[in-house]
């Protein structure tokens, strides 16, 4: 597989293509941002970390019959894909209250769900992501009906597939945001799954173990990073 031209560079990834027109490169940034890209920064090793632990997460996932856009790895920061058109809404599925629900709504942060919460969010750098409902997802033409069932579907299967490797792992899920594609007509998860994406909390010490160490100014986050993807390689969960 050869690297070809870049055709895209994102807050935290780049994309080339490759000599197959069906294959993305991608590679993972140690680049920083939240609140749409107000606050930058640099978290050393992130790439390394988000590139595999996406790459093991996508893998557990097309195991249990979840469709992925992952390939295989180059390396430690580098992966290939699936070549997808992506799908312009952001996926929240939310287990526990925090983050924007807990602002928004003002419920307090740690509050167990009955059931998992879903929005959507239109990607779009311009009008800074905000919340779209199905009626906006149809009249922008973001999806069909029959894509966005599909997206509901497999995102409710994801996240019980994911709370269950998380818990596994010495983990509580509390949130997470996915972004599907398509490829050859069908819609695939795509992007990445990483404490960049998700809110990651400790078990025992409810410890925040993802990028609110960066949003929030908590340091230890280079730490909080390189340790989610220690257990997920094999470390025995510290409990
Ligand atoms: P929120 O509570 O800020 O809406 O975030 C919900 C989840 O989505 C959380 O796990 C972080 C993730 N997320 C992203 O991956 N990208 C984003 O731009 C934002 C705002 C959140
Ligand atoms: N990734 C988003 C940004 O830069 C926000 C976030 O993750 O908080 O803007």
């Amino acid at each position: 597989m050869v690297k070809k031209n870049q055709l895209y560079e994102g807050k935290a990834k780049k994309i080339y293509a490759t000599d197959d027109s069906d294959v993305y490169w991608v590679e993972y940034k140690d680049d920083a941002t939240a609140f749409n890209g107000q606050k930058r920064g640099s978290i050393i090793g992130k790439g390394e970390v988000n590139n595999q632990l996406s790459a093991l997460l996508f893998e557990y996932l097309e195991n249990n019959n979840i469709p992925t856009h992952f390939l295989e790895l180059v390396n430690e920061r580098e992966m290939l894909v699936k070549s997808v058109k992506i799908i312009p809404i952001e996926v929240v599925v939310r287990n526990i209250v925090a983050g924007g629900m807990a602002s928004r709504l003002g419920l307090e942060e740690g509050t167990v769900l009955k059931t998992p919460v879903i929005e959507y969010y239109y990607k779009s750098d311009e009008f800074g992501d905000p919340m779209i409902n199905d009626d906006h997802i149809r009249e922008l033409n973001l999806a069909t009906p029959e894509q966005l069932q599909e997206i509901k579907n497999l995102a409710l299967k994801i996240d019980q597939l994911l709370q269950k490797i998380f818990d596994e792992k010495g983990f509580i899920l509390v949130d997470f945001k996915l972004e599907f594609g398509v490829h050859k007509g069908q819609v695939i998860l795509a992007d990445e799954i990483s404490p960049d994406t998700a809110r990651i909390w400790d078990k025992q010490s409810k410890e925040k173990m993802d990028k609110d160490r960066f949003r929030q100014d908590l340091g230890g986050v280079e730490a909080a990073y390189q340790e989610v993807l220690r257990r997920f390689k094999g470390g025995r969960a510290v409990s």
